[in-house]
């Protein structure tokens, strides 16, 4: 039912804020200031090579985490970053699919490992396919000559062979994804923005009622809501949005 403890908190589980501020104690106040709301807070790479564990310790009082490293390295460099996101208690972890099948399963059984040592859940690991700010040009320059849409078509296979939980998709893309990829695959998408706000420099954009109805299952904001007026509100609004799009489904 709308409007129901449950059904909040089950919309809360679908919303990261990306905690993209450059110190700790800007991270403490953000994190203060959202109360509590967000199932998911991001910590990416400008706050984690800045601050490092402490900033996890201080947001997973908070919300589950997400720990957006994007690892990208030889399979054992992998897995053991992997496994010390699961020791600092990362619930998520992005790595590039790029990095192929071997590198992907390393990290799948090296979270699955140590989860099972420390007796918690093991983490998830989603997959960066094609970032959203490479182009086609780019992607010749590297020397992928497919178009854009095959090579996300092709490393989204390699996520699926891989058994990882998922890949970050932009919500445009998000329905196809399911389609090839089914139920139980983790979506998250980026691009996020309510109707009325700011665009920034992201291209590929839905609101979140619309990447709902495209299949997201985790949505990625970071400055619709960190540089709201009021933040707190910002992150119930999209919540609400979430929690009728769910209900619609
Ligand atoms: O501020 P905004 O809502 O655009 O933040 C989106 C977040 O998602 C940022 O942390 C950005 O790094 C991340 N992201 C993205 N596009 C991707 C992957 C991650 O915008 N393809």
């Amino acid at each position: 039912m709308v409007g129901s403890e449950n059904s909040i908190n089950q919309a809360r589980d679908y919303l990261a804020v990306a905690l993209d501020v450059p110190s700790l104690q800007v991270a403490e106040e953000t994190i203060e200031r959202l109360d509590g709301e967000p199932g998911w807070i991001k910590i990416g790479s400008q706050l984690f090579t800045a601050e490092g564990p402490a900033v996890i310790a201080l947001a997973a009082k908070r919300a589950r985490i997400f720990l957006d490293l994007k690892f990208h390295d030889i399979p054992n460099t992998v897995a053991s970053a992997v496994k010390s996101g699961t020791r600092l208690g990362a619930s998520l972890m992005t790595l590039h699919a790029v990095g192929g099948v071997s590198m992907l399963r390393a990290a799948k059984e090296a979270a699955a490992e140590e989860a099972s040592r420390l007796g918690v859940p093991r983490p998830e690991l989603v997959a960066v396919t094609v970032l959203t700010s490479t182009a086609e040009k780019d992607l010749i320059q590297v020397g992928v000559a497919g178009s854009l849409p095959d090579q996300v078509a092709r490393l989204l296979d390699l996520a699926l062979e891989s058994g990882i939980d998922g890949v970050v998709s932009s919500p445009l893309e998000a329905a196809a994804v399911r389609k090839r990829a089914g139920e139980n695959f983790r979506i998250v998408t980026p691009g996020i923005r309510p109707a009325d706000s700011a665009v920034g420099d992201q291209v590929r954009i839905a609101t979140p009622a619309s990447a709902i109805a495209q299949g997201s299952s985790l949505l990625v904001m970071g400055r619709p809501i960190l540089m709201a007026k009021n933040p707190v509100e910002a992150a119930r609004a999209a919540i609400a949005e979430i929690e009728d799009a769910l209900g619609r489904q």
